[in-house]
């Protein structure tokens, strides 16, 4: 553990150098005019395919009888929003899952931490899930599923995850879905020092993913395809006269200015279909985690 720490101060401070020159660099970030360069298929079966798509660069995920298949960006980030533009799996989806995480390279898989968009396919007309997972230090269960207010199979929506010192937000075509607020000082784990870069994949999962894996894969349906496009990253850009986000005092509501509650109030109330903090069976035994606690 004790190398575990100094270690991580060591990556903690090149961090911050790192942090200091996007910072400078992210008010020239745009759009990247092709997709290619900023992410790259890291594994899968050979069929995912770039092509032009209203000229837009789009990925077509692809899952065959063989494999899955996904892809990484190239930047990786302390702090940073993730926009993605995706449609889903169209018809009958069920037992495919598509995903949009965020994932940091060369931690040990027991302390690494993870923000994770699924969403769950089903059955022709059926309606998807959106899964939303944190993990830090190695652990999650901290799940949040949703139903959309829309069909993510005929369009491209954007989905992203705003990752701040204050808040993990997800989005859905910028409306928030869910805050997970940084409560460490009261002891709520949230993740701080891993820089974590944007991966998706689309997988198999029939054993589970639908209607709690009573729906299978249709395998006369392959291959699959998600399609992925218009990639965005956002350095965190700190208040004014903080040198960068690590370092935003904590009385400041920089952060929390940049969420808008009552929509996140409203989909809560109107989408969420299923919450771990509402799990009383679950948490029976063990008590509700901390931050299920907390106002
Ligand atoms: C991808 O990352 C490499 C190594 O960090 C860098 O040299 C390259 O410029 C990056 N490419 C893009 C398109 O950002
Ligand atoms: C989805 O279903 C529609 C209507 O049956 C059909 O026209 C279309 O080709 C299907 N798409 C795919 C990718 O199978
Ligand atoms: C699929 O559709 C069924 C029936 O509408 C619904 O209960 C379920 O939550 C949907 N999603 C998944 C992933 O099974
Ligand atoms: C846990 O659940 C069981 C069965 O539902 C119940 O009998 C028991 O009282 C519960 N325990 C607590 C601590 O709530």
């Amino acid at each position: 553990m004790a190398m575990a720490m100094s270690s991580s101060s060591c990556k903690h401070r090149l961090l911050v150098l790192a942090m200091l020159v996007l910072a400078a660099m992210a008010s020239t970030k745009a759009v990247a005019a092709y997709l290619y360069d900023d992410i790259k298929v890291t594994w899968g079966s050979g069929c995912s395919y770039f092509y032009m798509d209203q000229d837009m660069d789009t990925l077509a995920l692809c899952l065959d009888r063989s494999s899955g298949s996904g892809f990484s960006s190239n930047g990786s980030y302390l702090y940073a929003r993730y926009d993605m533009d995706i449609k889903l799996v169209v018809n009958d989806s069920a037992g495919t899952v598509a995903t949009f995480y965020l994932m940091p390279d060369d931690v040990p898989w027991e302390y690494h931490d993870e923000v994770d968009m699924e969403f769950l396919g089903n059955a022709t007309g059926e309606p998807y899930t959106l899964h939303t997972n944190v993990y830090v230090n190695g652990a999650g269960g901290r799940e949040q599923q949703f139903q959309l207010w829309f069909d993510p199979t005929q369009d491209f929506h954007t989905y992203s995850i705003e990752w701040n010192p204050k808040y993990i937000i997800f989005l859905v075509d910028d409306t928030p879905i869910r805050a997970y607020k940084n409560d460490r000082a009261r002891g709520v784990p949230f993740p701080t020092w891993q820089s974590m870069r944007a991966e998706g994949s689309l997988w198999n999962a029939e054993e589970w993913a639908t209607q709690g894996g009573r729906v299978k894969t249709d395998w006369a349906q392959a291959p699959f395809y998600a399609y992925y496009r218009n990639f965005r990253v956002t350095p965190c850009v700190p208040s004014p006269g903080v040198a960068w986000c690590g370092d935003e005092p904590p009385e400041s509501t920089w952060f929390d200015q940049r969420l808008d509650a009552a929509a996140l109030q409203r989909v809560q109330a109107e989408n969420m279909i299923y919450d771990y903090c509402g799990d009383q069976k679950r948490f029976n035994e063990t008590g509700f985690p901390v931050e299920c606690t907390m106002a």
